[in-house]
């Protein structure tokens, strides 16, 4: 007998893992406070079934099974018999903290207990819990239908009993899980993290245009360049999430900000959703030319890749997960063309450490400074 899930927050987020769960065949309760979002991921998720059926991804009887299987109520006590609850509410501790208040004397004392989270440290979660050790971070992918990566994350004091029993339960739902410590940006957006923040640097210092640096990125196998995929993701949202990053870590200047793209924030230039960020968008925008000697691409390509292998190495030195997690992390939940950790065995680690110390003795700033990591081999 499957057991039943519970989704608190029914945005963009918590209606996709119910859809997950309800097509693993569980039977699932989906909450919101707010009763319009409830009917607009009621109407959202109807409207998938319907696609998904004229794409002859299933039948009709499938799609109407699955879509039984989903609850929708505004009522939280509707989620007593869940065996786990996923919640995925406004990312606010003290909103967060009150939810699993009211939720703890709802359920049973042995339903697990998870939290969306990309930015909060599950250990704080779970410490204003009754039952801290049934707690941990479930955190996937947007969309996360179509994401296959599941970050599991536990707290200091989550049981490792229950956490391979929702490994085990997640990988049954056809999601890639890794395990990873409770450190600000888990493993994926820590470690993608030089990405978006050298190429806005290599674009502030006047190196190339994002065309330029896009091109670059593109020709060594990413699907698109750091700026496109700014634009894609919003830069409010990208900007947000580095922001919170670099907070956490105290202000460790790898994962400083770039003020240009605060600027693109501030002028309400977001990206694809607002028809402005780095590029324009629009039917009369023609495709962007890129004239540049490859020997540049080929430098700006070398600098980004070399920064981001020294981030996965150096999570891998300071324990946040597994050479293989930290692998299947960036290439299954960012579409990466290799995980860093392989890439750098396959580079050469003394190529990775001439590069790294080369821009460390050019800028001589800690943001540049070689990990430890990269000298483990
Ligand atoms: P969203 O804004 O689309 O949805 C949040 C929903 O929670 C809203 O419908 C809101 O009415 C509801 N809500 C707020 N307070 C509530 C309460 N006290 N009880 C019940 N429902 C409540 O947000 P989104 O993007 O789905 O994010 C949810 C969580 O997932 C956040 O923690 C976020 O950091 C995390 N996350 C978001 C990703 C993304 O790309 N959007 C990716 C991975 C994680």
């Amino acid at each position: 007998m499957k057991g039943v899930i519970g989704v608190i927050g029914s945005g963009a987020m918590g209606s996709g893992i119910a859809q997950v769960a309800a097509q693993a065949g569980h039977e699932v309760w989906l909450t919101d406070t707010n009763k319009e979002a409830l009917e607009r991921a009621e109407t959202q998720l109807k409207s998938t079934f319907a696609r998904l059926q004229e794409k002859g991804k299933m039948n009709e009887e499938e799609a109407a099974g699955i879509l039984r299987r989903i609850h929708f109520t505004a009522d939280l006590s509707a989620l007593a018999p869940c065996t786990l609850v996923i919640e995925a509410i406004v990312e606010n501790f003290s909103v967060k903290q009150q939810v699993f208040r009211e939720l703890e004397p709802i359920v049973s004392d042995s339903c697990i207990l998870g939290s969306n989270t990309s930015s909060l440290s599950i250990t704080s979660i779970a410490g204003s819990c009754l039952h801290p050790h049934r707690v941990m971070g479930i955190h996937f992918f947007n969309p996360a239908p179509l994401m296959p990566l599941v970050e599991i994350i536990p707290g200091l004091q989550t049981s490792t009993a229950l956490l391979e029993q929702v490994r085990a339960l997640i990988s049954s739902w056809q999601k890639v899980t890794v395990v990873c410590q409770d450190k600000p940006g888990f493993i994926v957006n820590r470690v993608a993290r030089p990405f978006y923040g050298e190429a806005l640097r290599i674009l502030e210092e006047g190196v190339a245009d994002v065309a330029t640096i896009d091109a670059a990125m593109r020709a060594e196998g990413f699907k698109m360049g750091p700026f496109e995929l700014m634009d894609l993701i919003g830069n409010d949202v990208n900007y947000a999430v580095t922001e919170s990053v670099f907070h956490a870590f105290y202000f460790d200047p790898r994962y400083k900000p770039s003020i240009t793209q605060k600027r693109l924030v501030e002028a309400g230039w977001l990206g694809r959703k607002t028809g402005k960020g780095f590029y324009p968008y629009g039917a009369d925008v023609k495709p962007h030319q890129v004239n540049a000697h490859p020997s540049l691409l080929h430098s700006i390509a070398n600098r980004i890749v070399a920064m981001l292998i020294n981030e996965a190495y150096d999570a891998l030195y300071l324990g946040v997960a597994s050479a293989a997690d930290l692998d299947l992390a960036m290439t299954k939940g960012v579409n990466y063309p290799k995980g860093l950790i392989e890439w750098g065995k396959e580079l050469g680690m003394d190529r990775v450490r001439e590069r790294m110390d080369q821009l460390y003795s050019i800028y001589q700033e800690d943001r540049y400074r070689p990990s430890r990591g990269i000298y483990m081999d």
